[in-house]
């Protein structure tokens, strides 16, 4: 049997006529087993085995169909970055078929997944979170706030701590000494844990400090592992901010001691227990361009360029925020932020259909995440939809 690499394409926009006419006439020109294409719910999907590209480009040029229609049937097929060749053809699925590993399961069964974790003794019992921490802001040291919550009563935390860089921030001082530092986040975070739902998922935006040579995101990790979190996976969430400095002082042109660039941060996703979230097919949200999109684990996304009109030092952009909840939770879940600040996780929450808490030590940060739940109620544009 050909296995395929399915290709998804949005095709609402576009005459059904056409597109049912473009799907017929593909079917005819190309073998089956080389690819086909099917057509449900808007969505034109385009499964692939093998293609002449050439040949493709040749039976569009040919249809009497739209050219938008035909410029983005062969995009779709053009841009995909990995594939074989064998002749004339590409070669999208099993192309490295060689190189597989025989009898994976049961190797995997010998070496066991997620070892690390397996001996948990967390709870698989859930609770509700009480009805009075319901969408709520709550201005108080997470530390103190949290241990008054159940445990297991959040579906998904996601958040992005101060990392200790020497921000200016309202009440928080972030130049403190490593270990103390630490001691502060992992006390949080333990309570994180403690909160988090059996099979709920903790996923924290991290970036270390290069100038100090601080991997924080191996240092975060590791906490999370010695506490028996299962490592879900990771997210390069890519800046393209091309504006890091280029060599320590006398490194320049030479390997003495160059200073590596980095335009990216991490976000690290753990999981309470089970790899997999209990939740209703109906309440996922994501779809499938996004999920297709978005489980490619390298997002290319803007930092938040209005922090100023927010009065935050340190905020992460929404996109980020919607990608993490709709790939990671379902609608309806209960969504935590220990370090909330301008409540870009609180406010995101609300918009995608998610129940909230959000913590942060400062009032002056409450306040403004507070303005933009309100704003977002009202329908009214908040600035960030202004600029985008
Ligand atoms: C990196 S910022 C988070 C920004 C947020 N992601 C946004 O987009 O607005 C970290 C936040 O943690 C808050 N914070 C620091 N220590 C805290 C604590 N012990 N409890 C609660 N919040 C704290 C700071 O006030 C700051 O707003």
């Amino acid at each position: 049997m050909a296995e395929y690499r399915d290709e998804i394409l949005n095709v609402s926009l576009y005459d059904n006529e056409e597109c049912e006419q473009l799907k017929d006439a593909f079917n005819s020109a190309f073998p089956k087993t080389d690819a086909f294409m099917s057509i449900e719910d808007g969505s034109l999907t385009i499964h692939l085995c093998q293609l002449d590209m050439v040949k493709f480009r040749e039976f569009l040029s040919t249809l009497g169909i739209n050219d938008a229609l035909k410029d983005v049937a062969f995009e779709i097929v053009n841009k995909i970055g990995s594939y074989g060749l064998r002749g004339s053809k590409r070669h999208f699925a099993g192309y490295n078929a060689e190189r597989k590993v025989t009898n994976r399961k049961a190797k995997e069964q010998d070496r066991g997944k997620h070892y690390y974790a397996n001996d948990n003794n967390f709870s698989k019992i859930n609770n509700q979170l009480p009805f009075e921490y319901e969408n709520k802001i709550i201005c108080a040291d997470s530390l103190e706030l949290l241990k008054k919550l159940p445990d297991n009563c959040i579906d998904i935390i996601f958040t992005s701590p101060p990392y200790n860089f020497g921000l200016e921030y309202d009440t928080h001082n972030d130049t403190a000494s490593w270990n103390a530092y630490y001691d502060m986040l992992f006390g949080i975070f333990k309570e994180c844990i403690r909160v988090l739902k059996y099979g709920g998922r903790f996923v924290v935006n991290v970036q270390p400090l290069y100038s100090d040579y601080i991997p924080a995101h191996h240092i975060i990790s590791n906490f999370f592992i010695e506490n028996k979190m299962i490592w879900k996976g990771e997210i390069l969430w890519e800046k393209n901010n091309y504006n890091c400095k280029m060599c320590s002082y006398g490194s320049w042109k030479s390997p003495a001691s160059p200073y590596l660039k980095y335009t990216w941060e991490f976000v690290e996703v753990y999981c309470k227990g089970d790899l997999k979230k209990a939740g209703k097919t109906v309440d996922a949200d994501i779809s499938a361009e996004e999920f297709k999109s978005w489980v490619v684990a390298k997002w290319s996304i803007a930092p938040e360029r209005h922090m100023k009109e927010f009065g935050h030092p340190a905020m992460f952009p929404e996109n980020l925020v919607e990608r993490v909840l709709k790939l990671f939770s379902f609608k309806n879940d209960v969504v935590l932020d220990p370090f909330n600040g301008a409540g870009t996780t609180t406010v995101v929450a609300k918009k995608t259909g998610r129940r909230y808490l959000g913590i942060d030590i400062s009032q002056e940060y409450c306040d403004t995440a507070e303005k933009r739940i309100s704003d977002s109620d009202c329908g009214q544009q908040t600035i960030f939809d202004i600029i985008e």
